[in-house]
């Protein structure tokens, strides 16, 4: 049966319990609206550990837009329900008061690369996400933490984090799950007319096409995307583009 903790003493309790004991602990940590992408994850958690936590927290210091926080979809019935069916024991569900009882005056800052790609264009963004994680990191105390690579600048910062803050966790990256047409599975794509959609699936195929950086950041502008940045680092091609509304990462081994 699943278990569900919203209050952070409830679950720092449990976790200093007898059940959690000389067990491997891994974990996930989501903002919810669970989809294949976040399955893999899971299901990877799920096998190779004895317990298995993921988190979902839509957390708001991460959101340099009021908007784009309003507007992030929150579907945690079918997210429990999805969790269940993976075989996920617990789920950790706090507000925001219980995360933050210090209301955000304390931050974990990185530079140069939380600076750089999509720090560059959603200030503060790299901040929020470090904090959240490293709060959660201290809670959960997992042996094994599962990390997308859909998310690659991130999973650097967290994995970096982790070393330079002697966490006891080893920081595991998993590959990007794709739609059919190549689209990176992210909660955002349901913000996209069909139309929209549509564009959005020559992202990936454009990205991957031959040349540098710039001319696949030209391409994608003559295709229609308004383009963050195309960005070759640490062997792989970063990019992030906006289709009105909505703003799509995704990254490839460079060409
Ligand atoms: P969220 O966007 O919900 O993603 C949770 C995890 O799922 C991240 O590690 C992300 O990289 C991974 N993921 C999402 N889509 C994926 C896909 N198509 N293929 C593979 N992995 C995918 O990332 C966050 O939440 C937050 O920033 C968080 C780390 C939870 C901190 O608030």
């Amino acid at each position: 049966m699943i278990r569900v903790v919203s209050r952070i003493n409830d679950w720092r309790k449990l976790r200093r319990s007898g059940e959690f004991e000389h067990r491997s602990l891994g974990f996930v940590p989501t903002m919810g609206n669970l989809h294949a992408g976040h399955l893999s994850l899971i299901e990877r958690c799920c096998a190779e550990n004895e317990l298995s936590v993921i988190s979902i927290f839509v957390n708001p210091t991460q959101f340099d837009q009021q908007t784009d926080l309003e507007a992030y979809p929150r579907t945690l019935h079918d997210d429990l329900r999805m969790a269940e069916e993976a075989g996920v024991d617990y789920v950790l569900d706090p507000a925001f008061s219980e995360l933050y009882p210090d209301e955000y005056r304390y931050k974990v800052t990185e530079s140069p690369l939380s600076r750089e790609f999509c720090g560059a264009h959603r200030p503060g963004h790299f901040d929020g996400v470090l904090t959240v994680v490293l709060k959660l990191l201290l809670l959960v105390r997992p042996t094994r933490t599962y990390m997308g690579e859909k998310d690659y600048q991130q999973f650097l910062l967290i994995r970096d984090m982790v070393e330079a803050f002697f966490l006891e966790t080893e920081i595991i990256p998993c590959p990007i799950v794709r739609d059919t047409d190549g689209l990176a599975l992210s909660s955002r794509n349901r913000n996209l007319s069909p139309e929209e959609r549509k564009l959005a699936s020559q992202f990936p195929a454009l990205l991957k096409s031959p040349g540098t950086a710039k001319e696949t950041a030209e391409r994608l502008r003559k295709a229609g995307f308004e383009v963050d940045y195309v960005e070759d680092f640490d062997g792989r091609r970063l990019a992030a583009v906006r289709i009105g509304q909505t703003r799509l990462i995704d990254n490839i081994d460079v060409p």
